[in-house]
């Protein structure tokens, strides 16, 4: 039977490329997006796929995410919660970092995948082993550090952490979680001079997925399998 897999944030940039991927291998893919209407290229695939579920979903709000979770239909062997904002490449002393900013950040990037975990555990393919990515970033290593985007930065150090609480406690139940570097992508976020393509990191990261066994859980992968400090 054909595998399902849910991803976050797929309007545009990595999702999108992840989506468009995971139609193509036969996937049933429920793609989820803030705005339906606003989805062009979703809506697009659409036509051409029947394979493809489109729901809206905010990451930040339980409400809406438990609104997904009682209309799937199939469990979910794959979830991946790519959803993420980056609020700028300032330091401590820059607009851009505001209390706004700050909470806007921390809530999509650290509430939302666990919030997506929480609501979305009672979907997961539990007796086939489902597999839960967290697409979090390499400047979010302790590794890594530097003046620019520092809560950027937090946010996906903190998201790298949940991983590790989220997969000590699933363990038991041989679901695998891991978090990810996608690559440095060229996409709205990654901007156009980035290393690599959205098709490229969506490449990667899925044959990466496949690949998962309960011996990779709680670990940090950047998108070409090799391992990264946390
Ligand atoms: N691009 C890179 O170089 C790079 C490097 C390291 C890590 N990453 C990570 O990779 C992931 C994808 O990044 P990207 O480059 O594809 O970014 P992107 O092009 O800016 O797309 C971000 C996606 O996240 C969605 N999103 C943001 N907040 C959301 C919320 N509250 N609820 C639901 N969806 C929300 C956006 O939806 P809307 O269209 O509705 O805004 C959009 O679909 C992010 O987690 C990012 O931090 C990216």
């Amino acid at each position: 039977m054909n595998k399902t897999i849910l991803i976050t944030g797929a309007n545009r940039g990595i999702g999108l490329a992840l989506t468009k991927l995971s139609l193509e291998q036969n996937f049933n893919v429920e793609a989820c997006c803030r705005n339906i209407e606003k989805s062009i290229e979703l809506n697009n695939l659409s036509q051409k796929y029947n394979n493809l579920n489109i729901s809206e979903m905010d990451v930040t709000k339980s409400e809406s995410i438990n609104e997904v979770s009682n209309h799937l239909k199939k469990s979910i062997d794959i979830l991946v919660c790519n959803a993420g904002l980056n609020n700028g490449k300032g330091n401590l002393f820059s607009e851009d970092h505001n209390e706004k900013t700050i909470n806007d950040v921390m809530n999509a990037n650290v509430a939302g995948p666990f919030l997506t975990i929480q609501k979305l555990y009672k979907n997961l393919n539990k007796k086939d082993g489902a597999k839960i990515a967290i697409i979090s970033s390499l400047m979010g290593s302790q590794t890594h550090s530097s003046p620019n985007a520092p809560i950027y930065r937090a946010s996906k150090a903190a998201a790298n952490n949940l991983m590790r609480s989220i997969s000590s406690q699933l363990i038991s139940e041989n679901i695998v979680v891991c978090s990810y570097h996608p690559g440095w992508v060229r996409t709205d976020m990654g901007g156009a001079n980035a290393d690599i393509s959205p098709e490229e990191s969506a490449s990667g990261l899925l044959k990466h997925f496949l690949g998962l066994k309960m011996i990779n859980t709680g670990k940090f992968y950047n998108y070409d399998g090799s391992s990264l400090p946390l």
